[in-house]
């Protein structure tokens, strides 16, 4: 969703996603950030979430006003990509959805669609709140140059998004709003009701354990009301425990398939745009053989690592088939290197588990796969996947030769 590039100047922008171990954060789409801006009374158009264009048609038919058709992906600038349509009538509604629907914004295709009540529009403000890692604190930011340009503003004229921070011990209460709203240079005679809206979307960022909340565009209607039309939030998961929204968001539906097969098996794995599928034990241990794939791969063609997945501790067959399973599922990876320093779980164990894997994933396992062992009984762990001699399987005694093989057989 635009926010990076929106947090360009933000001292340490928030990452998206996390590949922390215990908990990460999770960006919902529009329509469950809306589910949860309507829990505390942030004001909005009625709308539902379709999948089809009939439904899209039937919800337009139930609002019975013009309506808006937005496709839902988790990633910003839907309006430039088409992916936002105005429609006067529900045929409109339902020619527009069968556009939007399979349209592919920045790589996410388009499966569910948000049909809300269009909504005069005299005004477009910018709002949000976030967490400030690198100053400790909460941020709010506010912009009366809100709308699909705010990336343009946040660059150009920076001084128009104003910059307020929040101390998390006192809170936004409808004065704080009132003064985030003034900095963004919001005019006078909509400040109060914009802070009553401001301190609603506070209410949301802290109770539902937010790392961000944003509004882009908050609206001001030609009678002075203050809506927020669009909502972006992101779930801190390590609220889990008591948010039960959490887990029921991260059911819902259209996320990645591969992502839920892997959160299933409690696997830690992050998806990433690159052609060589990465296993290893331990997140400190991924991430440097995600740094040494990357280098290995600007002498391959440029091949980049294809994911993140950390099998953890225990690296047994059902846990090694699981995180093979998920990234052979992944079209994109053309080779796989599995990393493991055997530590409690020795290089034998892991070994084994490889072997069952193969026998238990069968057919499916085609692409090659670079196996390289070291630590706790490395020897035999080596022996054990001589002696299978199973033909997609390459061993490299080392990190950097592993990932060189593996980067070379991507780039075949
Ligand atoms: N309910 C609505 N009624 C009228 N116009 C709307 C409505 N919702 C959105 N729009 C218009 O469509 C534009 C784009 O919508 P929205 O902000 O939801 O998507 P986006 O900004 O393109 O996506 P993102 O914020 O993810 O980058 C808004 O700036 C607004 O002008
Ligand atoms: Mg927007």
């Amino acid at each position: 969703m635009g926010l990076k590039l929106r947090l360009d100047s933000v001292p340490d922008p928030v990452p998206r996603k996390s590949t922390c171990q215990d908990g990460e954060l999770m960006d919902l789409f529009e329509y469950q950030a809306k589910a949860l801006f309507a829990k505390h009374d942030v004001p909005t158009t009625p709308g539902r979430v379709a999948d089809t264009a009939e439904e899209a048609e039937q919800i337009a038919q139930e609002i019975g006003k013009s309506v808006v058709v937005k496709a839902q992906v988790k990633v910003g600038g839907r309006g430039k990509a088409g992916g936002v349509k105005l429609a006067d009538n529900p045929a409109d509604a339902k020619a527009h959805a069968e556009d939007i629907l399979g349209l592919d914004i920045k790589g996410h295709v388009v499966k569910k669609l948000l049909v809300a009540e269009a909504s005069d529009i005299k005004e477009e403000y910018y709002i949000s709140f976030l967490l400030d890692r690198a100053n400790r604190n909460y941020l709010a930011m506010c912009s009366v140059e809100g709308g699909m340009e705010i990336e343009e503003v946040a660059k150009n004229s920076p001084d128009r998004l104003a910059r307020i921070n929040i101390d998390p011990t006192e809170g936004v209460d409808e004065a704080k709003a009132r003064e985030i709203a003034a900095a963004g240079h919001l005019p006078e005679e909509v400040l109060d009701s914009a802070a009553k809206t401001i301190a609603k979307l506070y209410e949301v960022f802290v109770k539902e354990d937010t790392t961000l909340v944003e509004v882009n565009p908050l609206v001001r209607t030609p009678d002075d009301q203050i809506l927020a039309l669009d909502g972006k939030v992101t779930l801190d998961e390590n609220a889990e425990f008591r948010q039960e929204s959490i887990a029921e968001f991260a059911d819902a539906g259209s996320t990645d398939p591969l992502e839920l097969k892997a959160k299933e098996n409690d696997l830690n794995y992050v998806k990433l745009d690159g052609e060589v599928g990465i296993i290893g034990n331990g997140a400190g241990l991924v991430m440097s053989t995600l740094d040494v794939v990357a280098y290995a791969g600007e002498k391959h063609k440029g091949v980049k690592p294809a994911n993140f997945l950390d099998i953890g501790g225990g690296a047994s067959a059902e846990v090694m088939a699981a995180g093979l399973d998920v990234i052979l599922g992944d079209d994109q990876v053309k080779s796989v290197f599995v990393n493991v320093f055997g530590g409690i779980t020795a290089c034998d164990a892991v070994a084994n588990g490889i072997v069952k894997a193969l026998e238990i994933l069968g057919d499916e396992a085609t692409k090659p796969l670079v196996v390289r062992l070291d630590g706790n009984n490395v020897e035999e762990g080596r022996r054990i996947l001589e002696e299978a001699n199973h033909p997609i399987v390459t061993q490299s005694a080392t990190m950097d030769e592993g990932a060189d093989k593996a980067a070379e057989l991507a780039a075949k």
